[in-house]
């Protein structure tokens, strides 16, 4: 087993890193303050190349594997979580489910826009009481000839307010309550009878812009639907394998952040006249932060490289989103810790790292549904099936 990264991991490694540094940082501090999100970050996210990664270059993208996808999660999260949120609504959760279910011709026609940036992706799954029990969901589609009738509403919706389209799961409206069948649809946001508005008062990602999406007998062409009708729930869950994936890689970049930011304070801050990190218990807390790096990169790189070998992966990405995302909110808590009082304040990032590392152990599954879906498989109360459609391999065709 090889487990050296390529030189060409390094540079998108060091590239992604710059971008956080020159991009994402600057103002952030106030935007994050005032709840305001950065319009263009898309766009620069997009000419950066890191919306085309792991596309196939068919498609637009950058030809990059699933590794080199986790690395940018990494070290845009290093910045600030609302640039990873980016990636993990529109290339996880959209665009990868895309490059899953699509046909050809869906792929063609968005595949190119969204590897680019010039079309932006978003994902609609959760509703007001459709959460962790996502399959009770109730945003549904009637078939009226070539067109489905759209009608309910989502929430909790990353980029609700700037997606030019949605990946929305429905039921259709005629199925039998104990026998619910469902549907994935691409919903453009210019559809009549389509409508957002934005979320408010959020503990964490306040510089990300989330939101409620609403359907109001919107025709969404059958052309529009991802696999087939009754394949909607495979969709959903398919993408949680995709975005879980880039939450994973997400959380070790807001562990080194934390470690950024103790590293300097334990060498600066004096105590009987020797730096805080001279002491053991100090020590116990970096030792700590370190540990959750090293095993959460471990536990990502396994998962991008079984997604870049074609292996069903639903068991080991859900281990690393649950591992990963407990370990950075660990890291944030200690790292206000050894920051004392000013760990508590807006004057260093400990305290936005702490509080966008709570949002992570709730959304794409919480900490209880991946506990319960660990024991599930491990009690063989829960397998995996063959899929119907698979990621392409890398390297692509
Ligand atoms: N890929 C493809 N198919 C899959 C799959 C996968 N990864 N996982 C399951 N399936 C299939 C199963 O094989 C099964 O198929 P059959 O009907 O043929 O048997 C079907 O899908 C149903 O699967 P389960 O039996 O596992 O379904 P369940 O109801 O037991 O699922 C659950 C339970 C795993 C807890 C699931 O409901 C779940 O993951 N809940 C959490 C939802 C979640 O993470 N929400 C986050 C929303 S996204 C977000 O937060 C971000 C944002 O910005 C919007």
């Amino acid at each position: 087993m090889d487990f050296s990264l390529s030189q060409e991991h390094e540079l998108i490694r060091e590239s992604a890193y710059k971008f956080g540094q020159t991009c994402v940082l600057p103002g952030l501090a106030e935007r994050d303050r005032e709840h305001v999100s950065d319009k263009d970050l898309l766009k620069k996210m997009g000419d950066a190349g890191f919306l085309g990664m792991a596309i196939p270059a068919k498609y637009g993208g950058t030809d990059s594997d699933y590794i080199s996808l986790g690395i940018v999660c990494e070290e845009l999260e290093r910045a600030d979580s609302t640039a990873r949120v980016v990636m993990s609504v529109h290339s996880g959760l959209h665009s990868m489910t895309l490059m899953q279910w699509g046909t050809d011709a869906q792929k063609e026609e968005w595949l190119p826009g969204l590897a680019t940036g010039k079309l932006v992706g978003a994902f609609g799954l959760t509703e007001p009481n459709a959460g962790s029990d996502a399959s009770s969901l109730r945003t549904n589609v009637r078939r009226d000839g070539d067109h489905y009738i759209l009608n309910g509403e989502k929430t909790w919706i990353s980029l609700a307010d700037y997606a030019d389209q949605f990946l929305v799961i429905a039921r259709t409206a005629d199925a039998p309550a104990d026998k619910p069948n469902y549907v994935a649809l691409i919903v453009p946001r210019n559809l009549e009878g389509f409508s957002s508005r934005p979320l408010k008062g959020k503990l964490g990602v306040r510089a990300g812009n989330t939101g409620q999406i609403f359907f109001d007998n919107v025709r969404v062409p059958v052309s529009n639907r991802l696999g087939d009708e009754g394949d909607g729930f495979k969709v959903a869950m398919s993408a949680l394998d995709h975005g879980r994936y880039t939450v994973a890689a997400g959380a070790v970049g807001i562990i080194t952040a934390c470690l950024d930011a103790c590293n300097k304070y334990a060498n600066d801050r004096t105590v009987q006249g020797e730096p805080i990190g001279r002491k053991q218990l100090v020590q116990q807390m970096i030792a700590s932060m370190v540990k959750g790096r090293d095993v959460g990169r471990l536990l990502y790189y396994q998962v991008g490289w079984m997604k870049n070998v074609g292996l069903r992966h639903t068991r080991e990405c859900s281990m690393a989103k649950w591992v990963n995302c407990e370990a950075a909110f660990d890291a944030a808590n200690k790292a206000i810790e050894i920051h004392g009082a000013y760990g508590y304040s807006d004057e260093f990032p400990v305290e936005r790292y702490f509080r966008n590392s709570r949002g992570a152990m709730i959304y794409e599954g919480t900490h209880e549904i991946h506990t319960i879906v660990q024991a599930e498989y491990e009690l063989g109360y829960r397998s995996d099936k063959p899929l119907k459609y698979t990621l392409p391999t890398y390297p692509f065709a």
